[in-house]
């Protein structure tokens, strides 16, 4: 029979999950990109692009240090992501609303990644696995810096310019509202009626 697995076969799980969830990010992050408006926010996706392959080098090295083959499993938790983020991009948004729309998956992203690397530290400490800890911390903290980096594109200007137009029907409405030529007209036919 089987041996029980241990929290460290847990562990070696979740880092070959993690390391299929970045592989999956390299090829959806040039998407976000390339459907990004803002300069600034194309910039934002291309870094991380290249500081998630540094990401998959330090799992590797990771998987090195425990003595295991590099391998990942699939990870069908930013699978899901992914497909999200592909639905907005597949939506008639433009600009900024689609700016603000790609900003969200991609945090979608951020934050589900800072969950697994969070488990991912706390286990190899708690393991004494402390070169492997600090590998995964500097991934955590890259991951984190990034989701803040979003987070200031979208509330320093991205988010108020696709507010703007948000109400496109209201708004409507109201310069209708606002117009005064219906009323002149009915006035000058009252008047006309008037005088006969
Ligand atoms: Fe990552």
């Amino acid at each position: 029979m089987a041996e029980t697995p241990t929290l460290h076969d847990a562990f070696i799980d979740e880092l070959r999950d993690a390391y299929d969830a970045e592989k999956q990010l390299t090829k959806a992050l040039p998407k976000l990109a390339k459907a990004a408006t803002a300069p600034k926010l194309r910039q934002a996706f291309e870094s991380h692009l290249a500081e998630t392959q540094n990401q998959i080098a330090r799992l590797e090295e990771a998987f090195g240090l425990l003595d295991e083959k590099v391998r990942g499993k699939h990870c069908d938790g930013i699978e899901g992501i992914i497909e999200e983020g592909k639905s907005v991009m597949e939506e008639d948004f433009e600009g900024e609303t689609m700016d603000a729309c790609l900003i969200a998956a991609g945090q979608r992203a951020e934050h589900y990644e800072m969950a697994a690397y969070g488990t991912l530290v706390a286990w190899a400490r708690a393991m004494g696995h402390d070169d492997v800890a600090g590998l995964l911390q500097q991934t955590l903290d890259e991951e984190k810096a990034a989701d803040e980096k979003l987070s200031a594109l979208a509330e320093g200007g991205i988010n108020a310019e696709a507010a703007s137009g948000a109400h496109g029907e209201d708004d409507a409405e109201a310069d209708d509202a606002a117009k005064p030529m219906p009323a002149p007209k009915k006035a000058a036919a009252a008047g006309r009626g008037a005088r006969k």
